[in-house]
């Protein structure tokens, strides 16, 4: 049978239908809308095909649809754009699946430009209130203050984790209270983190492909594209980090960290402990990338002392939709030792370590 040119191949059809299909899994609640468009895209070879044009290890569905959501910004009168409560100006009616068909045979050539040009970029602000309790717990452990290189910054909200306000659910506000990014975080399970030690950031790079200028309208607006419709509370953090960026200005250096990683490692001030961070970055890089970050670590674990923390892979051992959040030692053949786990836009945090008794 010949194929349709620009149709993938049956094998990468039924790749790319796989993705669609898991795309929303536990999250449901969180988007009907997506839920049902990723399942009707699942059957669909066309809009199959146009998701594929995305740069290459870019997750298809995120792209897509942040792509469509982006291009509705321009176009908010279209039917589709009504069931985007943040962009809209009508009440949803109809059918979505037939909206989607319709807008992307309309606008295929602006949505295969911005595919071919953007990348999963989210930058979820609430992680920082997850990162801001494991960075204190590094801190502890080296009883140094610290320097924070942050792989895949996007806009760089995670290196100003020492920024934020956050509320783990017991009414106290902790980090700076006067900070534009006021976060709530719900603490589970049975162990309990030091949520007062210090958290001393002296210093702070970031490393990304296209990092993400919190004065660049467009860009912004692309990072307001990858968010869910209708999810308005992550919308509004999204602009109060946008301002928290704006004040604190952590330099965020373009480049592949395969390559920048070790350079940039060697910057970071010998007085403080050296903490490389990565969140919801692996997926996105090509195996030999991670590989070869790994081993810039190691180099860079022979000069001086360093810690990583990084998201791990979903697991699936009955943890639903958490994700496990490590700390890997580049000195130890980077054993693990898992600090957490949270959910994947850190509304809450479970603990994993005990606290260990003294004496
Ligand atoms: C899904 S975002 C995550 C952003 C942030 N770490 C967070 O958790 O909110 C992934 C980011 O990693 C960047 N990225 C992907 N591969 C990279 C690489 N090889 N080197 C540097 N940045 C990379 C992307 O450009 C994107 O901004």
């Amino acid at each position: 049978v010949k194929q349709a040119p620009g149709t993938p191949s049956p094998e990468r059809g039924e790749d790319l239908a796989r993705q669609f299909r898991g795309f929303v899994g536990p999250l449901a609640d969180d988007s009907p809308l997506y839920a049902r468009l990723s399942a009707a895209v699942a059957e669909d070879p066309a809009l199959l095909a146009l998701s594929d044009m995305a740069r290459q290890g870019q997750m298809r569905p995120n792209m897509l649809f942040a792509a469509v959501r982006l291009l509705l910004m321009s176009h908010p009168d279209d039917p589709l754009a009504s069931w985007h409560p943040d962009i809209g100006r009508r009440a949803p009616a109809g059918d979505p699946v037939g909206q989607l068909r319709e807008f992307c045979a309309r606008h295929r050539d602006a949505l295969v430009e911005i595919l071919r040009t953007r990348l999963v970029q989210t930058n979820e602000p609430l992680r920082s209130a997850i990162l801001r309790v494991a960075l204190q717990e590094v801190q502890r452990r080296a009883n140094a203050p610290l320097a924070v290189v942050d792989v895949g910054a996007s806009l760089g909200v995670n290196l100003c984790s020492d920024r934020v306000a956050c509320d783990y659910g017991d009414g106290v506000l902790r980090g700076d209270p006067e900070s534009p990014l006021q976060l709530a975080c719900e603490l589970r399970g049975p162990n309990q983190p030091r949520l007062d030690a210090p958290l001393d950031i002296v210093w702070r790079r970031g490393i990304d492909l296209d990092p993400i200028d919190p004065d660049d309208t467009a860009a912004v607006a692309w990072l307001r594209a990858l968010i869910w419709p209708g999810d308005t509370s992550r919308l509004g953090r999204l602009m109060d980090a946008v301002e928290l960026v704006r004040r604190v200005r952590p330099p965020v250096l373009k480049g592949n960290a395969a390559e920048l990683l070790e350079e940039v490692c060697d910057l970071a001030p010998k007085g403080a402990h050296l903490c490389v961070i990565s969140t919801f970055v692996r997926m996105h890089q090509t195996p030999a990338d991670r590989a070869a970050m790994d081993a810039q670590l190691t180099r860079v674990a022979m000069r001086r002392s360093v810690s990583w923390v990084t998201t791990a892979a979903l697991s699936d051992d009955g943890e639903g939709e958490g994700v496990p959040l490590v700390l890997r030692d580049p000195a130890g053949a980077h054993a693990e030792e898992r600090l957490a786990i949270h959910h994947p836009h850190g509304r809450w945090l479970q603990w994993a370590i005990a606290e260990r008794r003294v004496g």
